[in-house]
């Protein structure tokens, strides 16, 4: 990714909110008891880092994955529209990563004279100083709030005055949300908004299990090198002496619970010091570590996870082969 011109007042724009720590603040607590539990798992938010973050994003270019091209194809059809006609003056980005979709939903908004204000949180800063770049080359005179936040939190920034304002989450991203998470998650968004607010939700469907094979088993080997970099991450965090080496990257769809799970495998039986914990690991050959799950919905599931939360779908966009679906929902 080619970094814009970052003038001054870009980086002053960055909010480096107060409220929210360091998003790798608990990471000690988390993979110490993550790696103690049986299974063992790690948490997938701790993927993000700079490094992680830039294979996410070669993952969106992969042939196989169709995620994010999908998303891009209902945007491209839907975004003119429901600019249009749900006239949205602000919009407020969760887990914004590249935020390269986002420019879809901006520009109609630019365009028809209504865009007042940006939103954009993530966990990794390095995305968040990218983007507030470039939507202030592109947008100039929009206010731009970002965030370095994590979103399994309490949601610690303020809500616009702008209304509508429309809260997004794209990218499928609450599918690697358990489903308490979600439901958690949903309801802290809910609460933000304000009764003629909107939320868009990007969300995977259950669909052919080849597909969601290859989708996250994908040819060039980047998946598996994305799914290895969570132990590079706590080797640099934690002080961890993870080999990458001894561990193999397996993604299965389970198909009961329609959701991609993916594991780090080893290859032999080994033990993992972490000097920060002063803890030892002890892993089995065979041994899996759970690293992610991604669920898949139908319209239904995405029906009932919102109506937990106190909102309903008043658009259901799909593609034509209906492997992704967008929701833009309100308040009940
Ligand atoms: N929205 C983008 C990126 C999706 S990848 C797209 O559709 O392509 C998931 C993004 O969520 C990453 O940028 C990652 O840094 C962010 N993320 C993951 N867990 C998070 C958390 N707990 N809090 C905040 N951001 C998180
Ligand atoms: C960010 N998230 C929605 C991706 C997904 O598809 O679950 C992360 C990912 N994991 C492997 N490939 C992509």
């Amino acid at each position: 990714m080619s970094l814009p011109q970052i003038r001054e007042e870009h980086l002053k724009e960055i909010v480096k909110s107060d409220k929210y720590p360091d998003p790798f603040a608990d990471i000690a607590v988390d993979v110490g008891i993550g790696l103690t539990s049986k299974p063992k798992m790690l948490n997938p938010k701790y993927f993000y880092d700079e490094n992680g973050s830039r294979l996410f994003d070669e993952i969106t270019r992969l042939p196989e994955y169709y995620p994010t091209r999908t998303e891009t194809k209902i945007l491209a059809r839907e975004s003119e529209r429901l600019i249009a006609k749900y006239k949205p003056m602000a919009i407020f980005e969760l887990g914004s990563g590249s935020a390269t979709k986002t420019n879809m939903i901006l520009k109609p908004m630019k365009k028809m004279g209504l865009l007042k204000e940006i939103g954009l949180l993530d966990f990794n800063e390095e995305f968040l100083i990218e983007s507030v770049a470039n939507f202030q080359n592109r947008y100039p005179g929009v206010r731009i709030r970002s965030v370095v936040g994590d979103f399994s939190k309490e949601l610690l920034f303020d809500s616009f005055n702008h209304s509508p304002t429309l809260y997004l989450i794209l990218g499928s991203t609450i599918g690697n949300m358990s489903f308490r998470e979600s439901i958690k998650f949903l309801k802290r968004v809910a609460e933000k908004m304000h009764p003629s607010d909107y939320f868009l939700l990007g969300t995977d469907l259950i669909k052919d299990e080849k597909i969601l094979y290859d989708a996250y088993n994908d040819s060039q080997g980047v998946t598996a090198e994305f799914n290895k970099n969570i132990l590079k991450v706590i080797n640099g965090k934690l002080g961890a002496d993870f080999n990458l080496e001894y561990f193999a990257h397996e993604a299965i769809y389970n198909s009961s619970d329609n959701r991609i799970e993916m594991y780090l495998i080893s290859n032999s039986d080994q033990k993992v010091f972490i000097k920060d914990l002063n803890l030892e690991i002890e892993i089995e050959r065979g041994e899996k570590i759970c690293t992610e799950l991604s669920r898949k919905y139908d319209r239904q599931k995405v029906e009932a996870m919102l109506e937990t939360a106190g909102m309903e779908i008043i658009e259901w966009m799909t593609d034509e082969d209906s492997l992704y679906a967008l929701s833009l929902s309100k308040l009940i």
